[in-house]
């Protein structure tokens, strides 16, 4: 069959249609039951919620838990971490396992911005006891920070929440990780940098994505007096990572993160500061809000 037929039988069929409701009602009580026809099917798509409803009732995109535990003390953070997630034993124990050893760099520590003055600023002003890190990679901005709170004689914990995946791909092009069976090495190679540092007594890491280490933190009452917000930059994870690190902000304790500069991460923290009545101040690539 082909174009034109189709055309042709639409009409036809039609017209004997309506010559068929011809002999059995009269045409004006035709149209009024035509009418009535068209109202309850319109009534009928109307009134089916997933076709019409709108958006603006929809508040789950932004409703994130309002109350984490009563806090630990500082001085038990590392010890809550090494019991709920390590059965009580330090990851830093008998490290590097031997199949890992000669895969491992001696040191292998490349960042972003990891050494900006940004660190030094707040660690300075805010003493911090507990920092936590959301996106740690290998290592660099966390060992950076150990550095700068011995110096003050701070003794401060730094928890390192990363998947230690880093990206898709990233590795083929760096060629600097030598993977295992699919996996990058990451975790070890981070911690190899962390013992290059001596810094295994001050470091302690959640290797999971950002969300369900953030909430395990919520849960298990870890604050931080200072939370570092650097995983992924699109809009998206920057604000689902920035509400989640929120949580677990010490009263009083300063919120920031890298990257500025991103579209992302810019609406998300433009976005958070207004919902939450913050200030943002800009120091070298970092936000900062207070
Ligand atoms: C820019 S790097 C962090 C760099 C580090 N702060 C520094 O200055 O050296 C980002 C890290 O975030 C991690 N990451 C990204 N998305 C994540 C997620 N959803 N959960 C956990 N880690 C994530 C990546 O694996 C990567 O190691
Ligand atoms: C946790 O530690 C206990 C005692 O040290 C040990 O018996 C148990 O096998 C460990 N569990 C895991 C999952 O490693
Ligand atoms: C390593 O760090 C410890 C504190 O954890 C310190 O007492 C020691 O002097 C450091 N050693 C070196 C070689 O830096």
């Amino acid at each position: 069959m082909n174009l034109d037929d189709r055309d042709q039988q639409h009409p036809r069929r039609k017209s004997q249609f309506i010559k068929r409701m011809e002999t059995t009602v009269s045409k004006p009580r035709a149209y009024v039951i035509l009418l009535i026809l068209v109202f309850i099917l319109g009534y009928l798509s109307h009134s089916h919620p997933l076709l019409s409803q709108t958006a603006s009732d929809v508040y789950e995109h932004n409703s994130f838990p309002n109350e984490c535990a009563a806090p630990v003390p500082a001085s038990d953070v590392r010890r809550t971490i090494i019991s709920r997630v390590f059965n009580n034993t330090s990851p830093w124990e008998s490290f590097p396992p031997t199949h890992a050893r000669p895969l491992l760099w001696q040191e292998w520590n490349k960042g972003w911005g990891s050494q900006m003055p940004v660190f030094e600023h707040l660690i300075e002003q805010v003493r911090p006891r507990t920092i936590i890190e959301v996106g740690t990679f290998l290592g660099a901005s966390a060992t950076h920070m150990v550095g700068l709170t011995r110096k003050l004689g701070l003794d401060t914990q730094i928890v390192c929440i990363d998947d230690f995946r880093g990206w898709p791909g990233y590795y083929d092009e760096e060629k600097s990780l030598k993977m295992v069976n699919g996996d990058s090495l990451l975790l070890y190679q981070f911690m190899q940098n962390v013992v290059r540092a001596n810094a295994t007594e001050s470091i302690i890491m959640l290797p999971f994505s950002a969300g369900t280490a953030l909430g395990g933190l919520c849960d298990w009452g870890v604050y931080g007096d200072l939370v570092e917000v650097d995983a992924a930059h699109d809009f998206h994870s920057a604000w689902v990572d920035i509400n989640n690190a929120f949580k677990v902000l010490k009263p009083g304790g300063v919120l920031f993160g890298h990257d500025y500069a991103w579209v992302g991460v810019r609406t998300a923290v433009h976005i958070f500061a207004r919902v939450h009545g913050f200030q943002i101040r800009i120091d070298g690539e970092h936000w900062i809000l207070y």
